[in-house]
Order: structure tokens, then sequence, then C-alpha cells
């Protein structure tokens, strides 16, 4: 009946439009666009308070990175530009309805899943979108609520009421890239783009940071939190990007991926920080520990350092003192670790300080020559050899092998030993110079205290005398 009378009106409606010369082969002029015939803000359907929604003008689309591109509302939504051949939307075989939220990835993934259609755009476009989308916990949670929704409306007889689309409250395409409006998407490098680098972490927080919206949800059967975005703000990763506009430290899509569960690159988010990291990724790969880590299901680097709480590692960290990782397992033989483990991270944390310990002599070594005056720029210089060995183990540390830790002190050690050996050498050279300089001075000072006596025996000239007094100023 009521699709009797919607057409019905439809029909009176373009009768009209035709009649008024509204209904023109010239779809550049967005007057005698169908679209805007019905949905503008003089069209057909305004003026009615329902209707208000399915107002939608060119003014909505003015920042709309897909407007600017040219495209426009039958590019989108399907449907028929030209008025004469107008068609209801629901007989419109053309035209592509968004019966609920989950109809929106495929929705957008009609153009950005379509490489041939996006090549006119750009000549190497991304058409993974849609496809990684459906991968992450975000879209399998959409996929089984609209597939849950279909079934609702076949079961659904004639007359009853309508089933409602029971929303998962998840992030959808527009969620990150509208910063608000359904008509209102931005380029990703625009600044205003709520995934632009800077806002990732806020527009994942508007619904991550949210605790009653994350309630009674579960992440590999454990609470989902609500705290990821505050962690990461005072990590080092979130200091980095925030207060050090390093655009080079990672934000939440960095190693969650921008649409799939993991960065495309990656086979699990435990081992996307090896993008970065690569050194330190490399080494720990090889390890025992690692495959262990994968049997017990532990998320690999951030089982040590955390997922969102990273912070500067301190050599406090290594060994079986209280705050050392190691101590968390290797104590009390959590998921097996090893006694072995245990003796091992001692030997490492000794190596370093042993290391430290050198450094701190050779730089006292050092100070103590430079404070005498003694040249020593060259061994100054190649302390930084030590240093840069003492970096380097606390990388090689992520070997877990004490030999190759050892092998990186060692370069360090040889280094100091050489460092300390130049600088005792000024020392020496300095105490040389000392008794050189008092031999040298002796028989110096002999004379002049010589002279001196010779000079006081001398009796006073008297010639001296009275010509020092002629020239006396008169008064
Ligand atoms: C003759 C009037 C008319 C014209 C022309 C028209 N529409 Fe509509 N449109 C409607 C009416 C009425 C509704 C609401 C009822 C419905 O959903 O069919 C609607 C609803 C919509 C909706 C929301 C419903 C949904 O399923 O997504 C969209 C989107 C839409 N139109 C897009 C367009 C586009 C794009 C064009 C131009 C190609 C267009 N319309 C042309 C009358 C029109
Ligand atoms: C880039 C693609 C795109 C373009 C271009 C576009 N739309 Fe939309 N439109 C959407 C999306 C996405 C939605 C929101 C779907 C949702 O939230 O369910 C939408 C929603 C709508 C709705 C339904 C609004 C509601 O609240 O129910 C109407 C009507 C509509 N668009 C009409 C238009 C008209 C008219 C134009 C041209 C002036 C246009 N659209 C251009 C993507 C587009
Ligand atoms: C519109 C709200 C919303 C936004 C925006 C949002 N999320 Fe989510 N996200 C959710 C909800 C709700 C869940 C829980 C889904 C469930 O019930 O399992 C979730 C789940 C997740 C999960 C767990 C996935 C899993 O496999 O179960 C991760 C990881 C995640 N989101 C990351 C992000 C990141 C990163 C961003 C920003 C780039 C983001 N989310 C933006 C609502 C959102
Ligand atoms: C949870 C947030 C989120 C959701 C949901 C999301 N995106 Fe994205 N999208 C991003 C991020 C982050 C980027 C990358 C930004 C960057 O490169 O700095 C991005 C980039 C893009 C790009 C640019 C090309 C590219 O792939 O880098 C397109 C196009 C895009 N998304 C389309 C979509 C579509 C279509 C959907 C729905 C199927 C979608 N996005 C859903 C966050 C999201
Ligand atoms: C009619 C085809 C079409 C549809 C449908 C469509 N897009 Fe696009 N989109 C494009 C084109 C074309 C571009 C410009 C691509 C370019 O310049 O490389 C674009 C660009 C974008 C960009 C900017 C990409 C960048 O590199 O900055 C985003 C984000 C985006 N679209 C998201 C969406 C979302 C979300 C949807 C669904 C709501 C959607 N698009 C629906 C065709 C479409
Ligand atoms: C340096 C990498 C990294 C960054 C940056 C990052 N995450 Fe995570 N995130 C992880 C890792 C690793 C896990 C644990 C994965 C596992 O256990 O499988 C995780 C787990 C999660 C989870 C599910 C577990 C939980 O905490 O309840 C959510 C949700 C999440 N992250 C959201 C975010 C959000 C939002 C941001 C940005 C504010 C973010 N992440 C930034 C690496 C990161
Ligand atoms: C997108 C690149 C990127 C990813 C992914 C990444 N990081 Fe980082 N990370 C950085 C940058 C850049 C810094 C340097 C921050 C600073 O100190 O200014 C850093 C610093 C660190 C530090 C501190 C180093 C130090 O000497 O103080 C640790 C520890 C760390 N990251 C661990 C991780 C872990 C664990 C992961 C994965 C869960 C990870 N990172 C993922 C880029 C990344
Ligand atoms: C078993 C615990 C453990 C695991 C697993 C681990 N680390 Fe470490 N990491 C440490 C300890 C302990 C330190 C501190 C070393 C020091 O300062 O003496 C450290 C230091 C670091 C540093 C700073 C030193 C440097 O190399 O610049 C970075 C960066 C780092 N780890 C990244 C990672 C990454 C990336 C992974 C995964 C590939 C990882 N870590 C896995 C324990 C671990
Ligand atoms: C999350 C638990 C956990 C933490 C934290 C941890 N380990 Fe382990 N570690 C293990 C497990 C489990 C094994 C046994 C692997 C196997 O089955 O061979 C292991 C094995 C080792 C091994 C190999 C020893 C052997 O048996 O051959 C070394 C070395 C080691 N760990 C050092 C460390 C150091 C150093 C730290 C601290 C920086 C540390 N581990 C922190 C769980 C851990």
């Amino acid at each position: 009946m009521r699709a009797v009378l919607r057409v019905a009106l439809v029909k009176m409606l373009l009768a009209a439009a035709v009649a008024t010369g509204a209904a023109q082969d010239d779809e550049e002029s967005l007057e005698d666009y169908s679209c805007n015939f019905c949905h503008g803000n003089d069209g057909t359907l305004a003026g009615v308070e329902e209707n208000k929604h399915l107002i939608v003008t060119h003014e909505d689309l003015k920042a709309d990175v897909h407007w600017q591109k040219g495209l426009r509302c039958h590019d989108c939504h399907g449907g028929n530009p030209k008025l004469d051949d107008y068609v209801d939307h629901r007989d419109d075989a053309g035209f592509r309805p968004l019966q609920s939220l989950a109809d929106m990835p495929g929705f957008c993934g009609h153009c950005h899943s379509d490489t041939q259609y996006m090549r006119r755009f750009r000549p190497s476009p991304r058409t993974d979108q849609e496809m990684e989308y459906w991968t992450s916990g975000h879209g399998q949670r959409l996929r089984q609520a609209g597939e849950d929704y279909k079934k609702a409306l076949e079961a659904a007889k004639d007359g009853e009421e309508a089933p409602v689309f029971e929303d998962p409250k998840v992030a959808t395409c527009l969620d990150c890239h509208s910063p608000g409006g359904k008509h209102n998407m931005l380029a990703v490098a625009d600044q205003k783009s709520p995934v632009y680098v800077t806002h990732v972490a806020e527009t994942c927080a508007k619904c991550h940071s949210d605790a009653e919206l994350m309630a009674d949800r579960t992440y590999h059967g454990k609470p989902l939190g609500h705290d990821q975005y505050e962690e990461w703000k005072q990590s080092v990763h979130g200091q980095a990007m925030l207060e050090k506009g390093d655009l080079s430290a990672p934000t939440c899509n960095d190693c969650h991926g921008n649409h799939g569960a993991v960065p495309p690159e990656v086979d699990s988010v435990a081992n996307a920080c090896g993008t970065c990291h690569n050194k330190v990724a490399t080494l720990f790969a090889e390890t025992r520990m690692k495959h262990r880590f994968e049997e017990e299901g532990l998320p690999g680097c951030a089982a040590c350092h955390g997922n969102h709480q990273t912070q500067h590692p301190s050599d406090a960290m290594l060994g079986m003192d209280g705050e050392a990782f190691c101590n968390r397992c290797h104590k009390d033989n959590q998921f097996g670790a090893t006694l072995a483990g245990a003796t091992a991270a001692v030997k490492m944390r000794d190596g370093l300080e042993n290391l430290k310990t050198q450094i701190a002599v050779a730089e006292h070594t050092i100070e103590e020559a430079e404070r005498l005056g003694m040249e020593v720029r060259g061994p100054r210089f190649d302390l930084r050899q030590a240093r840069d060995a003492l970096t380097n183990a606390r990388s090689v540390i992520h070997t877990f092998s004490p030999e190759s830790v050892q092998e990186a002190i060692g370069e360090g050690l040889t280094a100091t030993a050489n460092v300390t050996a130049s600088a005792n050498a000024a020392l020496a050279e300095h105490a040389n110079r000392r008794i050189w300089l008092a031999a040298t001075l002796a028989p110096i000072l002999l004379v002049v205290g010589l002279l001196l006596l010779y000079i006081r025996a001398l009796p006073i000239p008297a010639v001296q005398a009275t010509s020092q007094a002629e020239q006396l100023p008169e008064h």
C-alpha cells in the first residue's frame, strides 16, 4: 500500500519537474541534479520534521574529500542522477541502500576495494581497507551483528514490528574518518582528520577510555581494559610523540594496524615492535624464550616492556633483584622458566655493572688528568667507544645468551683499559714534570738567592742620593 502511494507521489513529482524544466540532461548542474530535487534544502522532502535527516546538500559535503575529488551523491549511493529516469529507491537495483551500519564497510568498499576504479585517482592505491577491516575485532563484531539483523529481518512476518539492529558500538569507517557528520570524510593527511597521526590516540580513546562502553567485554579471555590511552600517554612512546613531537614514535595504529587486527607486515600485535626496533627484534627472534613465549601466548616484547606503559628501561630491570623483569618468571619457575635463565640474568647484569665501574674509573682518571692541565682529549674521545659498547650490550641482552653479552662487554672493557692506561700515563707524565721542574728550578733559585744576598751587602751610592733630592718638586 505504502509503496503504491510512493510510486504515485514520485510520478507526480517527476511530472512537475519535467514541467518546470528541472529534469535536464545536465549532470554537472547541481540545480538539475535529481538528488537535490528531493534531498536539497528546497527539495520535496524539506520542511517536514521527520525528513530532517534526509536533507543533505552540497554545503554538507563541502569539506568532504570525495566531494572535492568531484564525486557526487550517486557515486556513493547509486540511484539515478537524471530526474526523468528516477525510480523509487526501493525498486532501483542501482541504488545502494544502507540498511544497517553493518552495510557500511561494503558500501565504502564498493569503490575502495576496486583497484581498477581507484587507479583513476592514484597510480597505486591501497585497496585492502574493507578486507582488512573484517579481520579486526571491530569488523568481526560488526559482521556478527549484521548477520543477526539480516536473520531477524527475514524471520519478521508482515505486520510485526520491524527488528532493531543491535549496534555493537565498535568503530566503523565513519568513526575514524569523519570528525563529525555522515558526509564529512577527510583525507588522512588533513590535520583535522581523526586519523591524522597526532589525533589517532584521541580518536581511539573516545571509545576505549569509556569505561561504560568497554564494560563486560573481553579480549583473549580477559576483561577488556579502558586505560590504554592513559598508559600510552605516559609511556616513552606517548611522551616522545606528545612532548618531543617525534612522529616516528608509535601511536595506536602503528601497533594495531589501520584497519586490520594488526599492521599487514606483522603476524601479531606482539611482533609489531620489530617494525621499528629491528635490531632488538632480530636478536630476540633467535631465542628459546621467544618460542616459549609464543607457546604460552605471552605477547613477546610486551611480556617484559608492557604494551602501553613502556618505560625507559634501566639496568635494574635485568637480574634477579626486586624490580627486575627476569625475577617475575625465573624466581619461581613461571611458565617453565629455568634456573639456568636466572643464573644467566645475574651474570649479564654483573657484566654490565663491571663495565660501568670500569667506565667510571676511566672517567675519573681522565678528569684528574684534565684538572692538572694535561692533554687527554684523545683518551676522552676513545672513552666513547666504551660507552657505545655499553649501549650495544644493553641491546645484546636480547639474545639472552651470557656469552654474547660478555663479548659485547669485552669490547668495552678493552676500550676502558686502554683509556685508563692513557690517562694514567698522562698523570705519570705530570708527576715526572714536577720532579723535572723541581730539579731545574733548584739551581736557579739558589743563584737568585745568592744574588739578593750580594746586593744587600753593597753600600748605597751617595751620588744617587743627591741626584734624587735635586729632582724633588719645589713647594
Ligand atoms: C523523487 C524524490 C527523490 C529523489 C529524486 C531522490 N530521493 Fe533519496 N529519498 C527519497 C525519499 C522519499 C526517501 C526516504 C524513503 C526511502 O528510504 O525511500 C529517500 C531516502 C534516501 C536515502 C536514505 C535511505 C537509504 O536507504 O539509504 C538516501 C541515501 C537517498 N535517498 C539518496 C538519494 C540519492 C543519492 C539520490 C540521487 C541519485 C536521491 N536520493 C534522489 C526521495 C528521493
Ligand atoms: C562518500 C560517499 C557519499 C557521498 C558522496 C554522499 N553520501 Fe550520503 N551517505 C553516505 C554515508 C556513509 C551515509 C551514512 C550512513 C549511515 O550512517 O548509516 C550517508 C547517508 C545519507 C543519507 C541518510 C541520512 C540519514 O540520516 O538517514 C542521505 C539522505 C544521504 N546520505 C544523501 C546524500 C546526498 C543527497 C548526497 C549528495 C548531496 C550524498 N548523500 C552524498 C555517503 C555518501
Ligand atoms: C566507536 C568506538 C570505537 C573506536 C573509535 C575505536 N574502537 Fe576499538 N573497540 C571498540 C569496541 C566497542 C570494542 C570491543 C569489541 C568487542 O566487544 O569485542 C573494540 C575492540 C578493540 C580491540 C580488541 C579487538 C579484539 O580483537 O577483540 C582493539 C585492539 C581495538 N579496539 C583497537 C582500537 C584502535 C587502535 C582504535 C583507534 C584507531 C579503536 N579501537 C577505535 C570501539 C571502538
Ligand atoms: C579504527 C579506525 C579506522 C576504521 C574503523 C577505518 N579506518 Fe581507514 N584508516 C585509519 C587509519 C589510522 C588510517 C591511516 C592513517 C595514516 O596513514 O596515517 C586509515 C587510512 C584509510 C585510507 C587511506 C588509504 C590507506 O589505506 O592508508 C582509506 C581510503 C581508508 N582508511 C578507508 C577506510 C574504509 C573504507 C573503512 C571501512 C571499511 C575504514 N577506513 C575504517 C583508521 C580507520
Ligand atoms: C564512489 C566511490 C567511493 C565510495 C563509495 C567511497 N569512497 Fe572514499 N574515496 C574515493 C575516491 C575516488 C577517493 C580519492 C582517492 C585518492 O585521491 O587517492 C576517496 C578518498 C577517501 C579517503 C581519503 C584517502 C586518503 O588517502 O587521504 C578516505 C579516508 C575515504 N575515501 C574513506 C571512505 C569511506 C569511509 C567511505 C564509506 C563511508 C568511502 N570512502 C566511500 C571513492 C569512494
Ligand atoms: C607499542 C605498541 C602499542 C601501542 C602504541 C598501542 N598498543 Fe594496544 N596493545 C599492544 C599489545 C602488544 C597488546 C597486547 C596484545 C595481545 O595480548 O595479544 C595491546 C592490547 C590492546 C588492547 C586489548 C587489551 C586491553 O588492553 O584490554 C586494546 C583495546 C588496545 N591495545 C588498544 C590500544 C589503544 C586505544 C592504543 C592507543 C592509545 C594502543 N592500544 C596503543 C601494543 C600497542
Ligand atoms: C612506530 C615505531 C615504533 C614501534 C612500533 C615501537 N616503538 Fe618503541 N620506540 C620508538 C621510538 C621512536 C622510541 C624512542 C622514544 C624516545 O626515547 O624519544 C622508542 C622507544 C622505546 C623504548 C625505550 C628505549 C630507551 O632506550 O629508552 C622501549 C623499551 C621500546 N620503545 C619498546 C617498544 C616495544 C616493547 C614495542 C612493541 C610493543 C615498541 N617499542 C614499538 C618507536 C617504536
Ligand atoms: C625477557 C625480558 C625482555 C624481553 C622479552 C624484551 N626485552 Fe627489551 N629489555 C629488557 C631489559 C631487561 C632491558 C634493559 C637493559 C638495560 O638497560 O640494562 C631492555 C632494554 C630494551 C631497550 C633499550 C635498550 C636498547 O636496545 O636500545 C629496547 C629498545 C628494548 N628493550 C626493546 C625490546 C623489544 C623491541 C623487544 C622484543 C623484540 C624486547 N625488548 C624484548 C628485557 C626484555
Ligand atoms: C614471562 C616469563 C619470563 C620472563 C619475564 C623472563 N623469562 Fe627467561 N625464560 C622463560 C621461560 C619460560 C624460559 C624457558 C625456555 C625453554 O623452555 O627453554 C626462559 C629461558 C631463559 C633462558 C635460557 C636458559 C636455558 O634454560 O637455557 C635465559 C638465558 C633467560 N630465560 C633469561 C632471562 C632474562 C635475562 C630475563 C630478564 C631480562 C628473563 N629471562 C625473563 C620465561 C621468562
